[in-house]
This record gives C-alpha cells, structure tokens and sequence, in this order.
C-alpha cells in the first residue's frame, strides 16, 4: 500500500522549434543582479496532507517524466512537503505552490470537475481541498480561443486562460496570463493552484476553446507572470527561495535576497542546456534550471565515499526529495545505519524511523553544501513495515532532480537575467 503521493508531470510533449511566442522580446540578457536584501518577500508556509484523506488506492505513482522533458513540468509532492504562498488573484487570496519545475500559473475553480489519475471524471468527493478556489470571472476578462492543459506525473489539469491582476510580495502585476482549472486530478489539500516559476518555453496554451484538444505540436508559449514582472520594471530579473524547513520563517523574494542568516561562500552555477533543446538556453530558450552537481560525498562511521562523477540536475522546488542516478541512490542508502531497504510496496528506500542517516553533501561550485539528516529520511511510514520512507530516489532515464531535500539547505537565487543559479548555505 502506497501511503505517499507525487505529482510527477507524465505528458511528453516534445519541443516543437516553430512554437510561436505570443509577447514582444522578453527582458535580455545582463550581468548578474546585486543580492540585496529586499521587503519584496513573501512567506512559505508547507501544504499539509493527512495520510488519511484519500484511499491509497489512487495515489499510484506514475512514470515521474518521459524522455522527453522538455513542455513538462516536474512537481513531485510528499505530504507536508511543499511550499506555498499566499497570492492575490483580483482581490481573491490563493495559497500557491511554488514550483521552479513549471511554467503556468493555475488555479482551481470553484467545483471544478474532478478527474482520476487517467483523466477520466471520477467521484467528486475525492477532490476537496480546503485552500480558497476561483469565483466569479477574470478581472481583466478571459481570452478567446485557447485552452490550458498541462498533465503531471499524478495531476493533470484543463482550463481556461484569461488576464488577472496579480499580487504577490507586495508587487502587483496589474495584467498577468493566468488560468483558472476547470478540471484536476490534482490531490493537495491545502493549496489552490501552482505559480509556475520556470521558463517561458514551458508554458502550455493550446489554440482552441475545446480542452479536449491539446495537440502537442500545436503548443503556444505566452509570458508568463515572473517575466512580466520584470518586463513591467516590478523587479530585477531575480528571484530567490529560501525555506525554513521547520518553521514559517522562509520566503520567497523578488528582485534581492529575503532577510535571512547564510553561512560560507556564495557560488555562481550556470544554467546549462539539456539535452531536450540542445541549445544554449536564453531567456526564450531555457527550460527546467539545470545546473552541474561536480560531485557527491557522503559517509558513516568515519569513512567518506565520494560519487566521482559530475551530474546534470535540475533544481525544483516542487518536488520534495532527490531523484538521482540509481547507483548513487544504492549507496547512499547501503550508507545508513542500519542500511536502508527498497521497499516494493512503498516504491522507495526505507529505514528504522531512529536510523541513523550517512552525512551527505553536494559539490557545487567546488563547494561542499550539507544535506540536514530530516531531509534524507522523512516522516511518511512504508504501513507494511512502520518504516520510514528516505527521500532518495533512482532518477532511472528521466532526468535527474534536486528538490527540496537539498533546497531547504540552501538559499538559492534564481537569477534570468544572468542565467545562472547563486547558492548559499543557510545558516
Ligand atoms: C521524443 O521527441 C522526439 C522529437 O520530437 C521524437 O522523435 C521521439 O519519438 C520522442 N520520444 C518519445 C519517447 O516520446
Ligand atoms: C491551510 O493553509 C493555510 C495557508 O497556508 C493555513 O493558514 C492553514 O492553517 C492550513 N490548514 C491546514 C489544516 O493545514
Ligand atoms: C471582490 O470584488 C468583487 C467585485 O467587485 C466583489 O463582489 C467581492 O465582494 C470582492 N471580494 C472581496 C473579498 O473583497
Ligand atoms: C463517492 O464517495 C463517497 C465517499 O467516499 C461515497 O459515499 C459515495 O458512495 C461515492 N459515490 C460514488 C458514485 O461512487
Ligand atoms: C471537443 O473535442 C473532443 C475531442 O476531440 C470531442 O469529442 C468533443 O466533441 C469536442 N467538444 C465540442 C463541444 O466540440
Ligand atoms: C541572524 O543572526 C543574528 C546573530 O546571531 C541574529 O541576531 C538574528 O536574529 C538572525 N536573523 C535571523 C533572521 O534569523
Ligand atoms: C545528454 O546527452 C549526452 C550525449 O548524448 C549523454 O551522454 C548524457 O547522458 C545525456 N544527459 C542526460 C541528462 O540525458
Ligand atoms: C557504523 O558502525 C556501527 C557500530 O560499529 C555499525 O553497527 C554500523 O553498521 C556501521 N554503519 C555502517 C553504515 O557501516
Ligand atoms: C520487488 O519487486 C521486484 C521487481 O518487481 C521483484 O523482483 C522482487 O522479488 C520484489 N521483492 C519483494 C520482496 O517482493
Ligand atoms: C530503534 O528502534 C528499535 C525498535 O523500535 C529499537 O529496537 C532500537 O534499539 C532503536 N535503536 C536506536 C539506535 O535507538
Ligand atoms: C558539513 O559537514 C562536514 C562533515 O560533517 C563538517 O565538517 C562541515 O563543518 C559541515 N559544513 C558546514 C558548513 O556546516
């Protein structure tokens, strides 16, 4: 019996090179942005699901990402595990995931239809969720002929699209591309949509009113809200992520750094190609914020065991653990005391809730970064064994990922302007 939940995004849909983009030339390239402390900050809060809300039967975990990455987008959720902010959509209060992995910007409606993980209508008591959803029509009215559709791993939503005033961190962006779900597999609790924080070439607008018709090649990219925020002068081209894991003292900031203590050095990480555009990602051509691990060290008991390999991985904010190469994962988890057991009925690596966790750090920069031992063995129980369940995970062909698990170590800047990731330890 499976007792966590992920929403990894399943759709493959490959990049076409001919997609259109619908808004004049975003900001350009600069030297990277100063890192000053910013009021423009808004709090994390962590989206809380009891494991008794829904039957286990329809958490199955789905293929997490096809080969073919690029017009995905990445959340993979455990309970209690990811970050959301208030946003003001108009004068509404929405409670939004934040999601480096994604594009679109999203939020239920009021009743909206809901789906199973197959996308067929199913029993609507299975999709309450007790954050506020979308009333009423778009401030700013909704656009005509077009439809949103975007499938994750175990979500998958369909709406419309219109313009709504957006404020977020004190800024407001008077005019924002924004959809509102009229359909949703999509099972957390507490929160009312995603605030996509990735790339503009993974944004999903299909040309169309019916959104049942979703043509993969027909995909349209328009700006989405980071963009226009930086487009419209609201902020520098950077934005930053620092949670506090147990607390409400992490923010999100826009245009600087959050008032919060870092320790040791800054390092500047270039955001690399991947293999999906095989190009040098740009402002118009980025898509997920891939970034190069040099090295992963880890160890027990005085012994140290160093990856040796450098690994192109993603930096997600929605996706609660590391998903990385599977014999990496093995050792790491023969690296606990006692060693960790792969549990086929959970589909993860678990140990003795009082295990021991191996010290792990991450390379980057040629800077070693600790991983904090709560971020390696979570709370959620394999209900075979009462075993907890270790945020490690075989990234097998898909692409490897980085989230929270090490995030919530870090202070990261996401800098567009600079295309580049600035980390540093939290203090
Ligand atoms: C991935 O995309 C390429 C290019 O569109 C296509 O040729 C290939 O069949 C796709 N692979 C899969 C597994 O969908
Ligand atoms: C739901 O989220 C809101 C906003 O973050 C929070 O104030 C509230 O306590 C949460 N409710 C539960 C039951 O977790
Ligand atoms: C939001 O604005 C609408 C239309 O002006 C109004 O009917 C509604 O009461 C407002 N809601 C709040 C919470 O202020
Ligand atoms: C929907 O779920 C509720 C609660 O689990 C149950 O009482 C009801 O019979 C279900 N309805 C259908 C049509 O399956
Ligand atoms: C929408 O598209 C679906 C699938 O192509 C089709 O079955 C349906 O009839 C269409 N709906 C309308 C209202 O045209
Ligand atoms: C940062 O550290 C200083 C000195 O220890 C402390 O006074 C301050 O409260 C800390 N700030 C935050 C935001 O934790
Ligand atoms: C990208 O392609 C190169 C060369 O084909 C391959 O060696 C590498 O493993 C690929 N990386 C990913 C993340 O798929
Ligand atoms: C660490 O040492 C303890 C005590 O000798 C031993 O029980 C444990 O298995 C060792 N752990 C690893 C991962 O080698
Ligand atoms: C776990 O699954 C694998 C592959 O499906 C299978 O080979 C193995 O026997 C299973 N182990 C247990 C303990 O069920
Ligand atoms: C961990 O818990 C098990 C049973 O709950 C107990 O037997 C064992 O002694 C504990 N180990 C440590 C290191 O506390
Ligand atoms: C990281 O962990 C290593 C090994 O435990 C320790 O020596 C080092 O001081 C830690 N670094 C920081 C910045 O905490």
């Amino acid at each position: 019996m499976v007792q966590w939940w992920t929403a990894a995004l399943l759709l493959g849909a490959a990049i076409s090179p001919s997609l259109a983009i619908n808004t004049r030339a975003p900001f350009g390239k600069r030297a990277p942005s100063p890192d000053v402390v910013t009021n423009n900050i808004v709090p994390l809060r962590k989206v809380k699901v009891p494991t008794t809300i829904r039957s286990a039967g329809r958490r199955k975990r789905l293929n997490p990402r096809s080969t073919n990455t690029t017009g995905t987008t990445s959340i993979r959720n455990y309970y209690q595990l990811n970050y959301v902010a208030e946003m003001q959509w108009g004068n509404k209060t929405m409670y939004m995931i934040l999601d480096t992995g994604s594009s679109d910007t999203w939020v239920l409606r009021t009743g909206y239809e809901c789906l199973d993980s197959n996308g067929a209508p199913t029993n609507q008591t299975d999709c309450t969720t007790i954050a506020p959803t979308f009333s009423g029509d778009y401030t700013g009215g909704q656009i005509d002929n077009v439809n949103f559709y975007a499938a994750y791993g175990s979500g998958m939503v369909t709406g419309t699209f219109g313009w709504e005033g957006i404020t977020i961190a004190g800024l407001t962006v008077p005019n924002a591309q924004v959809a509102v779900v009229d359909q949703a597999f999509f099972e957390v609790y507490n929160a009312s949509g995603i605030f996509g924080l990735a790339f503009q070439s993974l944004t999903s607008e299909y040309p169309g009113s019916n959104s049942s018709q979703h043509p993969s090649k027909q995909r349209i990219n328009y700006e989405p809200i980071f963009y226009r925020m930086v487009d419209q002068g609201l902020s520098l081209p950077t934005f930053t992520f620092a949670p506090q894991r147990g607390g409400d003292n992490g923010y999100l900031a826009f245009g600087g750094i959050p008032p919060v203590n870092t320790t040791g050095p800054t390092v500047a990480l270039p955001i690399l190609t991947t293999n999906a555009t095989k190009s040098k990602p740009t402002i118009n051509q980025g898509d997920y914020y891939t970034i190069s691990v040099d090295n992963v060290i880890y160890g027990s008991n005085g012994t140290t065991k160093s990856y040796g390999s450098s690994i192109q991985a993603i930096m997600d904010t929605g996706t609660s653990g590391l998903y990385l190469p599977n014999d990496l994962i093995t050792s790491i988890a023969n690296s606990f005391t006692p060693p960790a057991r792969y549990q086929n009925s959970s589909s993860a690596y678990s140990v003795p809730c009082n295990a021991t966790a191996p010290k792990v750090a991450f390379t980057l920069g040629g800077v070693n970064f600790n991983i904090t031992s709560t971020d390696l063995i979570s709370a959620l129980t394999d209900s075979n064994t009462g075993h907890c369940l270790l945020f490690l995970f075989d990234g097998g062909s898909d692409g490897y990922i980085l989230g929270d698990s090490l995030l919530n170590n870090l202070l990261t800047t996401f800098d567009l302007g600079a295309m580049e990731l600035r980390v540093t330890a939290l203090a």
